[in-house]
This record gives structure tokens, sequence and C-alpha cells, in this order.
């Protein structure tokens, strides 16, 4: 099959990538990086000839999310129709629909409504947050010495599952709509002080609050979700 990947280069659009190619399939790059702009795109329903699914797994900073994300999906989604592609798949969050209060997942779930409208077969995989997203939350949110984090619970899961997912709804092996999680709930805040530990950095975790909807739960799988992959602390133990 030929699959075209937007998104290509980023940390789940690289995995996809290579796991495609190992599988045999023809793989169209589609990035900034190998010269194509979703936002203002050119040549892309050329790009899109004879692919037989679009892969989005995009991604946009919070403070631009809000116009990101339904661009690309109007975009891509029209391109894709153009050029017949037959399905779209696109990466989404868990509970996109049930945290109005959030503005990146108010982003997401336009992103996932605009698909629906204007692009071929479309298919969304929501997954729950990546196993290195806790890192990354210590990252942004540490400052002079002290890391202020939300304290909600979270069952997070390994962005291979994820890569294998969406391959097998770009090649039709898996059809419907499908929300994926790891196999345990977490709390961040405790996920954050496991990694501060583990550094000996001496960072100070504080406790904030973050918006309501993920506080009661919003992020969690649904009684439906694929539980798949290896528990966090396990996944971090293999991280060396
Ligand atoms: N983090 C989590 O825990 C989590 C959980 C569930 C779902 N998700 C979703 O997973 C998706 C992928 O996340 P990720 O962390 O893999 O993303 P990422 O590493 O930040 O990669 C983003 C990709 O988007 C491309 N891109 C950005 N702006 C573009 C533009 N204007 N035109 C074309 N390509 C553009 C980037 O390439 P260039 O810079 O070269 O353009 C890059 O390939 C996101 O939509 C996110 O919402 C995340």
């Amino acid at each position: 099959m030929r699959i075209a990947i937007a998104g290509a280069t980023g940390r789940i659009g690289s995995q996809l990538a290579a796991l495609a190619r190992k599988e045999g399939h023809d793989v169209v790059e589609i990035a900034r990086e190998t010269g194509f702009d979703l936002l203002a795109p050119t040549g892309l329903e050329e790009a899109l000839a004879g692919v037989d699914a679009v892969v989005d797994v995009t991604a946009a900073p919070l403070e631009v999310a809000g116009e990101f994300f339904p661009a690309v999906a109007r975009n891509l989604g029209s391109a894709a129709a153009a050029a017949g592609v037959p399905r779209t798949v696109v990466l989404s969050i868990v509970g996109v629909d049930r945290s109005p209060d959030y503005d990146y997942y108010v982003a997401k779930l336009a992103q996932e409504q605009t698909y629906r409208a204007v692009a071929p077969g479309v298919v969304v995989l929501r997954a729950t947050q990546f196993h290195d997203f806790a890192g990354q939350m210590l990252e942004w949110n540490t400052h002079d010495g002290v890391a202020r984090i939300i304290d909600v619970p979270t069952q997070p899961v390994d962005t291979a599952e994820i890569a294998s997912l969406l391959l097998d709804l770009a090649t039709g092996a898996v059809v419907d709509d499908v929300e994926l999680a790891g196999p345990q709930e977490e709390r961040l805040l405790d996920q954050v002080r496991t990694l501060v530990e583990r550094s000996g950095s001496g960072v100070r975790v504080e406790a904030v609050a973050g918006p309501a909807s993920m506080a009661a739960g919003s992020m969690l799988p649904g009684p439906d979700a694929l539980l798949r992959g290896p528990r966090w602390e396990d996944w971090l133990a293999s991280q060396g």
C-alpha cells in the first residue's frame, strides 16, 4: 500500500513511517521539513495521487492549536478527497469530547469534526497520554527548580502501540473508530515525582489545579477502549 503520513517527522509519525516501511508499504512523508506546509499547501493533491490512506499525526503548540488543527484538517482532507484517496486516519486524544474547559482538546475535537465534514473514509484513533508525556510536563513546567504539575488521572500508553494501531487503521485491518490506552491508571503528579526521584535533580514538585474536567477523569478511557502495551513503570524501567 501507499500511505501518506502528515507529521511524518514527529514523535508518532517517525515511528509509524518506520513501521510501515518495515511492513513493505510505500510512505509519502508530509511535513514542513519535507516541503509541505499544511497551513499553506502547494502540490498536495499531486503528492497524494495513488495514495491508499492518509494518516494525520501533525501537532502544534497550545497557543496556535485552535487555528492549526481545523485548518490542517480542511487542507489535507479536501486534498485527499480531490486525489481520490479512500481512507483518512486521524490521531486524536481520549476525552476531547469531555473537556470543553481545555482549549487544546476543543481544537482536537474541531480537527475530528472538520475531517468528518471534508475528508474521505475518516476513522479516528483517540489515544491517551503517551508514556513520555509526564517527562514532557516536567520539562515544560519546571522553572527555578519548581515543577508545577496538574494533579489529574491518566492512563498512559506506549507510543509503539499507537503507531501499530494507526497502521492497522491505514491498511483497513481495523475499520472503526477506536480508543486506545495503556493497562493501568496513574496520577500525573505521581509520575512526575517518580521521574524527579529517579533523576536526583532535586526539583520540587507542586500540585496545581488543572481543568475541572480533567481532574474529574475526562482523560481516562471508556469501557470499550483497547488496553495495550506495558504499564508506565515497566516502560520506564525499560528506558534505562
Ligand atoms: N502527547 C500526548 O500524550 C498525546 C496523546 C494522544 C494524542 N496526541 C496527538 O498526537 C499527535 C502527534 O503528536 P507528536 O508528539 O507525535 O507530534 P510532534 O512530535 O510534535 O510532531 C508534529 C509533526 O507535525 C508536523 N507539522 C507541524 N506543523 C506542520 C505544518 N504546518 N505543516 C506540515 N507539518 C507540520 C511536524 O513536522 P515539521 O515541523 O517538519 O512541519 C512534525 O512532523 C498530535 O496531534 C497530538 O495531539 C498526543
